[in-house]
């Protein structure tokens, strides 16, 4: 129990919403927890492309990534509950665009694929195909992409949420994101529409937050908007859920969902710098906001990569 006795931070959000955080491998915080001990996991892990970290070299070969994304997912599969869900994201480089493919396979032998969400970062709508109940005034193009330029790729708009169960048949609260019917005078007659809202399906519109600077307002290469977790964290349903875990941290995106939805959190990184920035985060949700997304600039890393990560990387160089 050498990682679970000594949290780096724990931290009281607001009555129901505590967070503990360990710094250090996922790997080893999972062999610790007790299995099915968590109802939820909201990651995102490192996506082998040469992302620039604080600490962690994203540069492993494509045989080691795998075999390690097979490692992590077996381990979390242990500690999830019966009825838990793993929201795994994943996006990919166009150039590449068989990385989230291959993450999703190497979880395959340890659980089933329930669901595939797609979280819609940027979109583009003609105001002629919304009809004109939507009253739009002109074209739209919302949410914020990295431009590619490039005579054969698009550019990418979108990452995969995989939701992963351990047997395919976790119940979901789909209404607890549903989209308003457009037309309700028809709604009562449809049993399952009488709330007057229709599940939210697989298209999510996520837009990041804008940002003035990267090093001050979001000093993190590859964070997603809390939004994602906390709609996530819902739909697999609020009162199912005792503790959520993220392994992979960073600046605790789903935990400051969890703060929001008041829900405990339990998450793991091995940068000191990232996992003190996610406990500040979660703390300063559950108190009255000013800026919410804000966080404080960051000085270099200092820390050291904790060993079995090390030598991982030692052998990919
Ligand atoms: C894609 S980022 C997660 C960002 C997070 N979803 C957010 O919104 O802030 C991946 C994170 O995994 C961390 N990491 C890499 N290897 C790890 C390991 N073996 N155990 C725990 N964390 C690790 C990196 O430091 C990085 O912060």
């Amino acid at each position: 129990m050498a990682i679970l006795r000594n949290p780096y931070r724990s931290v009281k959000a607001s009555r129901t919403s505590e967070g503990t955080f360990y710094l250090g491998d996922c790997l080893d915080v999972f062999a610790e927890l007790p299995a099915h001990s968590v109802d939820v996991m909201v990651t995102s892990p490192p996506y082998n492309m040469g992302i620039r970290y604080n600490t962690y070299q994203d540069t492993l070969s494509q045989a080691d990534y795998l075999a390690w994304t097979s490692d992590w997912i077996a381990a979390a599969a242990r500690v999830l509950k019966p009825e838990g869900s793993l929201f795994l994201n994943v996006g990919t480089r166009p150039s590449d665009p068989w990385t989230a493919l291959d993450v999703a396979q190497a979880a395959r032998p340890h659980l089933k694929l329930q669901n595939i969400i797609h979280w819609v970062k940027s979109i583009a709508i003609e105001r002629a195909s919304t009809g004109a109940a939507a009253g739009l005034a002109r074209d739209l193009a919302v949410g914020h992409y990295k431009p590619i330029n490039s005579e054969r790729y698009v550019n990418d708009c979108h990452e995969f949420v995989f939701h992963f169960t351990p047997q395919g048949s976790t119940l979901l609260d789909r209404l607890a994101l549903g989209v308003p019917y457009q037309d309700q005078s028809n709604v009562a007659r449809w049993q399952s529409a009488g709330s007057g809202v229709r599940c939210r399906g697989n298209t999510w519109f996520i837009p990041y937050e804008t940002i003035q600077r990267r090093d001050r307002d979001r000093p993190h290469p590859a964070t997603f908007p809390s939004r994602l977790p906390e709609q996530c964290i819902r739909l697999h349903g609020l009162s199912n859920i005792d503790v959520v875990m993220d392994p992979f941290t960073g600046l605790g995106s789903t935990a400051v969902a969890c703060a929001r939805l008041g829900v405990n959190f339990i998450g793991a990184d091995i940068d000191e710098q990232y996992l003190a920035e996610a406990a500040d985060r979660m703390k300063a949700e559950g108190t009255p906001r000013v800026l919410p997304e804000r966080v404080t600039r960051m000085k270099k890393a200092t820390v050291s990569v904790p060993a079995r990560v090390a030598a991982r990387q030692a052998s990919a160089s």
